[in-house]
């Protein structure tokens, strides 16, 4: 299988060897599974193109792993723990044709973007493609723990009845809440409130990176937003210890973000959708005060 670097995908023995991060989830674990190779994500502040990862994916194939012998590749339309950074629509574009061309298996893994969080209801909507496999779970029933797995009926049919399940697999609570999610996404028009409150956090965002040096980019898909901490914006050495300090004054504050990136240096915000505009302000108004504070 093919991964990304700065993708997650999980902490069981596949999921973790497809994770593209050493820390904290490579580190005291092991050893992995094997044939699993990892190409560079296109990140345009850190200079890494969508020509250079295609490049990179092509070496993989010239030295590692030959097309033909390899099964699936697995991206995030938006890598979420790596660090919030979208996947260009052109390199999802050239990942269904690559995969396509070979008969390799592509899946994108909406688990954090899915379910409106970018502005459509799957990440990979923005690129306009189909991917065979589809993961979901967090946004999908609102809190309540379920996941799954969508895909073309050949995929999703070749284990026998009962060769996949689980103890929780088909859980009548997770269910009827995933349910009443994708009812109040229909009644109360959730994506087009996503896209108004990304609008407006965006803006929030980019008047704090005016004010605060240390913000060296302000990045995101729809509501899924992030800032990257940095030394100092000509240098972009991530700051990680500052990143931690703004969330940690955030937290005493009354706002709870959390971090993310390769460089662990990055931080997120995960509002829900229903998030009202007076609570967004707030959260906007408690982030400056905790810049202030740490960064000041
Ligand atoms: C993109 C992505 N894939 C997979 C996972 C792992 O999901 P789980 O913890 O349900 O195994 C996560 C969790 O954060 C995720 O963000």
């Amino acid at each position: 299988m093919i991964a990304f670097r700065g993708g997650f995908h999980g902490r069981t023995l596949l999921g973790v060897t497809l994770t593209g991060m050493s820390q904290p989830y490579k580190q005291n674990f092991g050893p992995f599974a094997s044939d699993v190779f990892h190409v560079p994500f296109p990140n345009a502040y850190r200079g890494v193109s969508t020509e250079d990862a295609l490049a990179a994916l092509e070496e993989v194939f010239a030295t590692e792993a030959a097309p033909e012998r390899v099964a699936a590749i697995i991206v995030e339309p938006v890598q979420g723990d790596g660090g919030f950074l979208p996947a260009p629509p052109e390199f999802m574009r050239a990942l269904r044709d690559v995969t396509t061309r070979h008969g390799i298996v592509l899946i994108v893994d909406e688990i954090q973007a899915g379910f409106g969080r970018t502005g459509k209801m799957f990440g990979f909507q923005h690129s306009g493609i189909r991917p065979d496999l589809v993961t979901v779970a967090k946004s999908l029933a609102g809190g309540l723990p379920i996941s799954g797995v969508v895909g073309k009926a050949e995929i999703m049919d070749a284990p026998a009845p009962g060769g996949l399940g689980g103890t929780y697999g088909g859980n009548a609570l997770a269910c009827a809440a995933a349910l009443a999610v994708i009812e109040a996404f229909e009644k109360e028009d959730l994506l087009a409130r996503g896209e108004h409150l990304a609008a407006r956090m965006r803006d929030g965002l980019e008047k704090l990176q005016q004010k605060y040096q240390c913000i060296g980019e302000v990045r995101g898909l729809g509501f899924m937003l992030a800032i990257e901490i940095v030394a100092d914006r000509s240098g972009k050495a991530p700051d990680a210890a500052l990143a931690q300090r703004i969330i940690d004054e955030s937290r005493i504050g009354g706002l709870l973000v959390i971090k993310c990136g390769v460089n662990r240096n990055v931080v997120r915000f995960l509002a829900p959708l229903v998030t009202t505009e007076a609570q967004l302000d707030e959260a906007l108004t408690i982030l400056d005060g905790a810049l202030n504070r740490a960064a000041g």
